[in-house]
């Protein structure tokens, strides 16, 4: 098993970004009364379109319970009146978009994500994607996928979803443990998880994702191996085990707990290394950030071959480079900008309401940008990355400084032409894509927050 040793981890256990953009999103700006953005949209539509075809990110944010611990953009409510009006105004914002394309949109990557998608009942999902499909047509290589509450989601779902061509599901387990369940807030029974696996793969789902956290309150290195273990009997597809990201200025709910509840960092680097050594003895592969999956999964035969992907979704293995958010602080990108909706549900209604796009927060690339996207993109899917001759001197002045003391580290291995990540240095993946991450180097800004690195 690999183990950095703990004066690396004290020096690189920093706060970063994730990095499932470039420039990340607290370096956007105000976008209301933008037209440069939908100029954008509108010139990158027509060839994304032909070429690959679009993806849609559809957010759901509604759930019924908070989990403490969650740092997603979402609407405790209990209440399930809110349904009809939600997905309404999400049809009406894709109609909206509609009026800019300029022939009839191809759907090739469609993602439900949230709060919770299952929280809407089987009957207004296939309303909603009734709605969507019916102003597009599907391509032939299309991939579908949701996420499901496994204490929610009911095979009435699932067979809805598998009628429109959904067969990637993703369900958030993040713990089996019932001590650790009750201090997050979150009580599912193994049960649940397993019932919900199964129903998903009768009905035809063909990748089973399961999120797990590491560094929640309460977890142990006995509690952990006892959670991979039972992970494991379940055979998902694909495994997410995210570090857990401690932000309460941003996520109240964590407030609930404080510091003293959490493991120590070293701690938790610990549960990460147990846990990861698990998953790759049970055959999972590493394949990025936070992510395995079993060798006969699409995604570990698109890292293999240098085609995965990275956007708001998470990695993929289509590439479209025309990412259509809808609802809610949903993210859109058009390859060359970036436009995030508001998070307020009734000011999203009275936008729509009123014939605007509820767009708040964005950010249009320069060719600058471009780069540093590029490179932290190879680093985050191939582990390695080309320097190109033109940057030689934001090389000199910004990136090699951070990126030899990378090297002396043991994180990476360079040379002049470019590097490669080391075993110990796919630990520390968001610290070296740090490296090209100029915006918050130039940043002024100290009250923008990120998790640490680990
Ligand atoms: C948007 S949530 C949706 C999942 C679904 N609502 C559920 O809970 O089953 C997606 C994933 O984000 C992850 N997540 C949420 N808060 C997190 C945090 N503070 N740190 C790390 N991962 C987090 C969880 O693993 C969760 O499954
Ligand atoms: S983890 Fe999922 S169910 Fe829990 S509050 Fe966050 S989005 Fe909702």
């Amino acid at each position: 098993m690999i183990t950095p040793d703990i004066q690396l981890l004290k020096k690189y256990n920093r706060e970063v970004p994730r990095y499932t953009s470039y420039p990340c999103v607290p370096y956007w700006y105000d976008l209301e009364d933008h037209h440069q953005y939908f100029e954008k949209f509108t010139s990158g539509f027509e060839e994304a379109n032909k070429i690959g075809g679009l993806s849609l990110y559809v957010h759901l944010p509604f759930c019924e319970k908070l989990c403490t611990y969650c740092g997603c953009n979402k609407i405790i409510i209990t209440n399930h009146v809110v349904e009809e009006d939600y997905w309404q105004a999400v049809v009406g914002e894709w109609y909206h978009y509609r009026e800019l394309m300029t022939e009839t949109p191809v759907i090739r990557e469609l993602h439900l994500g949230g709060g919770t998608p299952t929280f809407f009942s089987p009957e207004n999902l296939r309303r909603l994607l009734n709605c969507i499909f019916d102003i597009a047509d599907i391509h032939s290589r299309r991939e579908f996928s949701i996420e499901g509450h496994p204490n929610n989601t009911t095979s009435a779902h699932l067979e809805i979803l598998q009628q429109f061509g959904f067969q990637r599901i993703s369900f958030g387990v993040q713990d089996h443990d019932p001590e650790v369940q009750k201090f997050i807030n979150r009580i599912q029974p193994y049960e649940n998880v397993k019932r919900v696996t199964e129903q998903a793969r009768e009905i035809g789902f063909t990748s089973v994702n399961y999120d797990l956290i590491y560094g929640l309150p309460r977890q142990s290195e006995k509690s952990i191996e006892k959670t991979i273990h039972d992970t494991i009997l379940l055979k998902p597809d694909r495994i997410a085990f995210y570090s857990y990201a401690h932000i309460p200025v941003k996520a109240r709910g964590q407030r609930l707990y404080d510091e003293n509840d959490l493991p120590a960092p070293e701690e938790k680097l610990k549960f990460y290394l147990t846990g990861r050594q698990m998953l790759l003895e049970a055959g999972y592969i590493d394949i990025g950030m936070d992510h395995f999956a079993l060798p006969h999964d699409k995604l570990y035969q698109a890292f293999k071959t240098g085609r995965l992907h990275r956007n708001f979704m998470g990695y993929t293995d289509t590439q479209s480079n025309f990412l259509i958010g809808l609802g809610v602080s949903a993210i859109s990108d058009t390859g060359i900008a970036y436009a995030q909706n508001g998070k307020e549900l009734l000011t999203y209604y009275r936008n729509l309401n009123d014939g605007k796009f509820p767009v708040k927060k964005g950010y249009i690339l320069d060719e600058t940008d471009k780069d540093m996207r590029h490179y932290i993109s190879e680093v985050v899917c191939k582990g390695e990355t080309c320097f190109q001759a033109k940057h030689k001197d934001i090389f000199d002045k910004y990136i090699l400084p951070e990126l030899e003391e990378l090297w002396r580290d043991g994180l990476i291995d360079m040379d002049d032409n470019g590097l490669q990540v080391t075993v110990i240095g796919r630990i520390f993946l968001r610290n070296i894509c740090h490296a090209f991450d100029l915006k918050q180097r130039m940043s002024r800004d100290d009250s923008i927050r990120f998790s640490r690195s680990v």
